[in-house]
Parts: C-alpha cells; structure tokens; sequence
C-alpha cells in the first residue's frame, strides 16, 4: 500500500470492507469562490430593484398581455347587424359565391341542395338558420360529423362573405335537394 502525498491529503481512519478513503481537501480558492456566490446571491435577493421592487412577475407578465391584447385586439366578432348588411352588398356576395363554388360546393352541392352535406336552402337547419348561427357554424365547423372548421381556414372576410352568400341561397328551390335534415326553422317576414 502506498503511503499518502501530502496532495492526496490525509487517510481517513475508516475502512468499509477493507477500501479506505483519502480526506482530500477542495482547494482554498474553490471554497472561498462557492461561499463567495452564496453571499452574493443573499445580497442579491435582498437588494432594492431586485426580488423586491417592482410588481412581480406575474403583474409584469399580466400587464405584457394586456398590452399585447390592446395592440393586437381578436377580430372582432361578426355582429347580426354586419352579417345582415353584406347580404345587400354585392361584392361581399359575390366574393361568398367564389368561395362557396370552390370550398364548400363538394360537400353542398354548387346551388347548395346537399350531398355530402345538408341542403343549405331549405328550412330545416341542423345547427340553426338565423345568419349568425349559419356563421357560427361555418367559422367553428361541425368535425365529427365532417363539417371542416372554415374560420382556422379561410379569412375572417370570407367567412363572414359566405355566411351571407349562404344566407341568400334560402327558398332557391334547386332540383334534386337533399332530404330535410334537422328542425323545422323557418325564416321570419
Ligand atoms: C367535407 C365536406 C364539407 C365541406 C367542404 C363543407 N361542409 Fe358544410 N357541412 C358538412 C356536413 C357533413 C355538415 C352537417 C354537419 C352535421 O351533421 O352536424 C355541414 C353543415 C353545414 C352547415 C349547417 C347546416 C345546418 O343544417 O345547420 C352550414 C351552414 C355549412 N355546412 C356551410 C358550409 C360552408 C359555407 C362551406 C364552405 C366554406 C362548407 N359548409 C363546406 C360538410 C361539409
């Protein structure tokens, strides 16, 4: 067995199943630095502009996402009022009509009589015929039964164009609908 350099530090005067354990020493520069940094991180802590100035970081991260909101406020939601004015406004219907005939005629047929999906001129609705439940539905889709989400697809403008267009197609009678599916809703007036 080799005795001990003064670098290795002192033998320690247990042994666990015969391995014995050299006592050595961090060196004093590594010490003073680790009491040093917990020192620093007490003052840290304490110090006025840290830890306790301020609103905390909840009122900070609070006060970022209202600001946000404020610069980037959500579109906003489509009233009955503004639904209910592009069902008189030409280019609104027209650009509806584009998007019906590309995105929405597989499944309702290009004159909205149905095939895959409901008649959409008919009086019977599945998920309501007043123009903001007709725009409800299409921005939010109906997934389990295939209806597509059109508002994560479509922009908000086209969406709100083909609710009206929708809208407009009721009591246009095409040959051949697909069987009333839904309740009975009929329009008012
Ligand atoms: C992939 C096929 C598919 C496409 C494409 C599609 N739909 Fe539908 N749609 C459906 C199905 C299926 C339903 C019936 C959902 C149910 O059974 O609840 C439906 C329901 C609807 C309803 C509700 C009808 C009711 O009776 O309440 C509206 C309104 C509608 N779709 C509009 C549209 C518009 C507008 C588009 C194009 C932007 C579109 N859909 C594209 C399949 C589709």
């Amino acid at each position: 067995m080799t005795t001990p350099t003064s670098e290795q530090g002192r033998l320690l005067d247990h042994s666990y199943d015969g391995i014995q354990e050299f006592d050595n020493p961090l060196p004093r520069w590594w010490v003073w630095i680790f009491w040093a940094t917990i020192a620093f991180s007490a003052a840290y802590t304490l110090i006025p502009g840290n830890a306790m100035r301020g609103p905390g970081r909840i009122a900070e991260y609070n006060a970022a996402m209202a600001e946000a909101a404020r610069l980037h406020p959500p579109a906003a939601e489509a009233s009955e009022a503004s639904l209910m004015a592009l069902t008189n406004d030409r280019q609104a219907l027209a650009a509806g009509k584009q998007v019906f005939v590309t995105t929405c005629s597989p499944c309702h047929r290009p004159d909205g009589g149905g095939l895959i999906g409901p008649n959409l001129t008919d009086d019977y609705w599945l998920h309501g015929g007043t123009i903001t439940e007709i725009h409800h539905t299409i921005t939010n889709g109906v997934l389990d039964k295939g209806m597509p989400n059109w508002g994560k697809i479509l922009k908000p403008e086209q969406v709100t164009d083909v609710a009206a267009y929708v809208y407009t197609l009721h009591g246009s009678n095409p040959p051949n609908p697909k069987l009333p599916q839904g309740v009975l809703a009929p329009r008012e007036k």
